[in-house]
């Protein structure tokens, strides 16, 4: 067996699992699941169409490079988006399988562990969960920097020693962020920008949660579009990963794609054809019409906007929980241990969240995840205001 297999830590879902292990929950009241980023909103009878019209296109083995139709169609989406000039959908974007499977993969393709010095792939802490297996499998050593509610969970790539970025091949960053709902700014991503070209790493941008946001008028900056403003034309060093699964209510659908420097791109759809990862052909039919309506992604949006506030209106004044700037989690301190504080919610209150530690690692002394939840507004508004009031009686029991 491969020995890196064994540097892998449990998935914190099945920490979770052994966590709630022999506690009875409280059954007088109705289960109310808000531990995973798993979206709950009704799929768009459109897409849903669409998928069962195309089915007949499983009759023969669809390419990794995908349709030129979906490319073109993410094209124009990521144009009018972010505003872009111009994206090649030749060369600039490759159609994955989730954005999942393609962050673990992208670390295979650039990481060159043959180096003097063993290979370090940057992400923040706490942190979605694959950048590490993805850094650990591919021979390289994960280096945290943790992210603090005092700096609003802003990445202080300062702290980084001079040694440690002459490692770096390869950093994730994640804006909207999973689990603190931070958007990189501006300056922030030309901080990073300016790093990568003094110590050459490259950046994977994940931006899954890219179109949950609560300002039509204001939405999350991309990676791409940080590097158009900042005169980057050739997306240099820079791929993002972007999903259908939170934008479409589509998590089953499993799709999505990369955008970025196409000379990394090209290694990448080498790497892709070899690992065999195509879309199905119904997916990426379903998909060109997905990334091509805006109608149902605003009515997404509205939904988990109102959820938000009845949430916020709450637990106002019992928990210190802010709105995100996007995203569809709340990310809280919690008055005690996270993990006891989330046995008791089940237990008596029958409300299932994820410990904040078990989305963070010790680094440098600290767990940053420690005494936080996770808490994912993804059930109906009725369900998440009723597991709020349950949370605010859970506090009052705790005070
Ligand atoms: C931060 C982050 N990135 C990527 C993903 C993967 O999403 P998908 O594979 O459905 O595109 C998730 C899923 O929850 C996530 O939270």
């Amino acid at each position: 067996m491969n020995p890196l297999l064994r540097s892998l830590q449990p998935y914190p879902f099945q920490k979770l699992s052994h966590l709630l292990e022999g506690i009875t929950a409280n059954t007088a009241l109705t289960p109310i699941n808000l531990h995973i980023g798993e979206p709950k909103h009704e799929t768009p009878a459109f897409i849903l169409t669409e998928l069962g019209n195309k089915l007949d296109g499983i009759a023969s083995y669809p390419t990794t490079l995908g349709s030129k139709w979906l490319r073109a169609s993410i094209a124009t989406w990521l144009v009018q988006r972010y505003q872009l000039t111009a994206i090649d959908s030749e060369t600039e974007i490759i159609p994955v399988n989730g954005s999942r499977e393609a962050l673990f993969a992208f670390a295979q393709t650039v990481i060159d562990s043959k180096t003097a010095e063993q290979p370090i792939v940057v992400c923040s802490n706490p942190f979605y969960q694959i950048y590490e297996c993805a850094a650990l499998l591919a021979g390289a050593k994960p280096y945290f920097i943790n992210a603090f509610a005092e700096h609003d969970f802003a990445l202080d790539y300062e702290q980084l020693p001079q040694a440690i970025w002459a490692r770096t091949q390869l950093i994730y960053v994640c804006s909207p962020n999973n689990p603190t709902g931070r958007v990189m700014t501006l300056d922030e991503w030309q901080q990073l920008f300016e790093l990568s070209d003094r110590y050459g790493f490259v950046i994977a941008s994940d931006e899954c949660y890219s179109e949950i946001y609560f300002d039509e008028q204001n939405p999350p900056l991309g990676g791409l579009q940080a590097a158009q403003q900042l005169g980057r034309s050739k997306f240099t060093r820079l791929v993002v990963f972007t999903s259908l699964s939170k934008r479409s209510n589509v998590p089953g659908l499993r799709s999505g794609f990369v955008a970025g420097d196409s000379s990394i791109l090209k290694d990448f759809l080498l790497y892709r054809t070899y690992h065999g990862s195509a879309m199905n052909p119904a997916v990426q039919a379903a998909s060109t019409i997905a990334w091509s309506d805006e109608q149902h992604v605003i009515e997404n949006r509205r939904i988990y906007h109102e959820k938000f506030k009845d949430a916020l209106a709450i637990l106002n004044g019992c928990l210190p929980a802010k709105m995100p700037d996007a995203g569809f989690y709340l990310w809280v301190r919690t008055p005690i241990n996270d993990q006891d504080f989330t046995q008791m919610l089940y237990r008596d209150y029958n409300v299932i969240v994820l410990p904040g530690s078990y989305l963070g690692r010790e680094a440098h002394g600290f767990n940053p995840g420690e005494n936080f939840v996770r808490i994912a507004l993804v059930a109906p508004l009725a369900e998440c205001s009723q597991a709020m009031q349950r949370i605010k009686e859970c506090i009052s029991q705790i005070h």
